[in-house]
């Protein structure tokens, strides 16, 4: 039977779906259910006053390219003084773009209220094992696994004794042994009880069975006077820890590298008011951008006027036409790659008008254009600041290879990555691109020409795709012995 992600779903069904379970007082799962159920009975509820907006089309919602992933989480809130501090921990839980989803033994529940803890998730929350509302489908089951990750905060000694002893008699258990997740747990209990050989050797289990554990730290107690090692950790820690379990740091192969990259159209002044143009998006020099910082790389990105959102932790400079271009690339350098996927004018407008050319009974005005600086032949014929490894596009509408393997000749370059722009295949300002990898075999300067033909994929694939290449070739050459 397949399975259904919700959080995987559109926004604006997401939204829709959030209203209309808050509204029903029902887990959004539930409401899913419940809407299954009434469409195979005919019997659909109406879609207003709940109807969902409009979902964001790609047209009016800015690229967000390196947003985090969402990321799920079950919270068990145990019964100790500590409980209060898992509310907070739910906004930190948050803020970090976690969906939050509580379960509160019924100890906790001394402590703070379903209702708190309800109002800062966003979300119903779970108290019961024997629920009707939630167990016609075993919601124990759903709630252990429809998650990517366990929290217990606190986690009692109660509770670890009955982890590690594979009890499942209250909801907090039973979701515990059900659970094929990760689990972290937050313990918290007075020193005593945290050193208690029944304790230590509970800890120990539930450390074999591969439970992660986070504090307790030491400090004072709430009990007047006591102090030793048994505090829970600070929301914010859990929340960091949490995070590190959900979003691994990923490996940083170009870290200590700098990579320069060009994106965009250039817009060449032909007056004060008009220019000419053409229709990249700058799309894929973004991705490439957002893969190489991703990658750990320094990333100077120099883009022509576009519509997009500048990647996260990129240096951007914005340029309007070749000239400034060039310049900002020149004053990007030294650098250790240099990709330049901007679509560049070839040609400008000679005599640029300083006033807005009017219309006369002359007729129209001649424009004699002029031939742009070759930003990429002019970095890759450098002799002291020559990039290691330079990285041309080849925007072609027409015998696609040999241009493009003239191309690599041309400008001296040492990869050339080659696109078919022509009108039917979408490319231009679209979000998929089919590229090939031109380049000279084992990196020999006229070694034979290879070309690699990659398939259709986003052009975030193949920003991802092309800095792999890079990551190899970087590698390979740093394993080279030293002539
Ligand atoms: C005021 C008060 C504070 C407590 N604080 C803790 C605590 O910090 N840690 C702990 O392990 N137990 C603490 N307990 C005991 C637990 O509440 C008790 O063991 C309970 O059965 C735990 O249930 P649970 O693990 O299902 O939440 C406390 C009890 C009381 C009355």
């Amino acid at each position: 039977m397949a399975s259904l992600t919700i959080r995987k779903l559109d926004e604006g069904v997401k939204t829709y779906l959030r209203l209309r379970s808050a509204k029903n007082h029902r887990s959004v799962e539930e409401e899913v259910r419940v809407i299954l159920r009434e469409l195979i009975e005919g019997r659909e509820e109406p879609l207003t006053p709940f109807s969902a907006p409009p979902a964001p089309s790609a047209a009016t919602t800015p690229q967000r390219i390196g947003a985090l992933p969402e990321a799920s989480v079950t919270l068990i809130i145990g019964g100790g003084i500590a409980a209060y501090k898992s509310l907070d921990l739910i906004r930190r839980l948050k803020e970090r773009r976690i969906e939050v989803r509580c379960v509160l033994t019924k100890a906790a529940q001394q402590f703070v209220t379903p209702l708190a803890a309800s109002a800062l998730s966003h979300e119903r929350v779970y108290t019961d094992l024997f629920d009707p509302q939630s167990e016609f489908d075993a919601g124990h089951i759903r709630l252990a696994r429809d998650c990517d990750l366990i929290v217990v905060a606190p986690a009692t000694a109660d509770l670890m004794a009955k982890m590690a002893n594979g009890h499942a008699d209250d909801l907090a258990s039973a979701i515990l042994l059900a659970t094929n997740r990760k689990i972290l747990l937050a313990p918290a209990m007075n020193p005593l009880m945290w050193n208690n050989a029944a304790t230590r050797r509970n800890v120990a289990q539930l450390q074999r069975d591969g439970v992660v554990l986070i504090g307790p730290n030491s400090g004072e107690m709430a009990e007047a006077g006591e102090a030793g090692v048994g505090r829970m950790s600070e929301a914010i820690e859990i929340a960091t820890a949490a995070e590190r379990l959900l979003r691994p740091p990923v490996p940083k192969p170009l870290a200590g590298t700098r990579v320069l990259i060009t994106a965009g159209p250039t817009h060449e002044p032909i007056d004060p008011v008009r220019y000419i143009a053409n229709r990249s998006s700058g799309k894929q020099g973004f991705a490439i951008a957002a893969a190489a910082q991703a990658a750990g790389a320094e990333v100077i990105l120099v883009s022509g006027p576009v519509d997009l959102d500048d990647p996260a932790g990129v240096t951007v400079k914005h340029v309007e036409s070749a000239r400034q271009m060039l310049e900002q690339v020149q004053a990007a350098l030294p650098a250790d790659i240099a990709i330049f996927a901007a679509a560049v004018a070839d040609w400008r407008v000679a005599n640029e008008g300083e006033q807005k050319l009017k219309k006369t009974s002359a007729g129209m005005p001649p424009l004699q254009l002029v031939e742009n600086p070759d930003i990429l032949a002019t970095i890759s014929k450098l002799t002291d600041q020559r990039p290691p490894l330079v990285i041309g596009f080849a925007a072609e509408t027409e015998h696609l290879i040999d241009n493009a393997k003239s191309k690599l000749a041309r400008k001296g370059c040492d990869w050339i990555v080659a696109n078919d722009v022509s009108p039917a295949t979408g490319v231009m300002g679209g979000d998929r691109n089919t590229v090939h990898l031109i380049s000279r075999k084992n990196g020999e300067k006229d070694g034979e020409i290879a070309v690699d033909s990659w398939p259709v994929m986003t052009k975030e694939q193949v920003a991802i795709e092309l800095v792999a290449h890079i990551v190899k070739s970087v590698t390979d050459k740093s394993l080279e012995p030293a002539s």
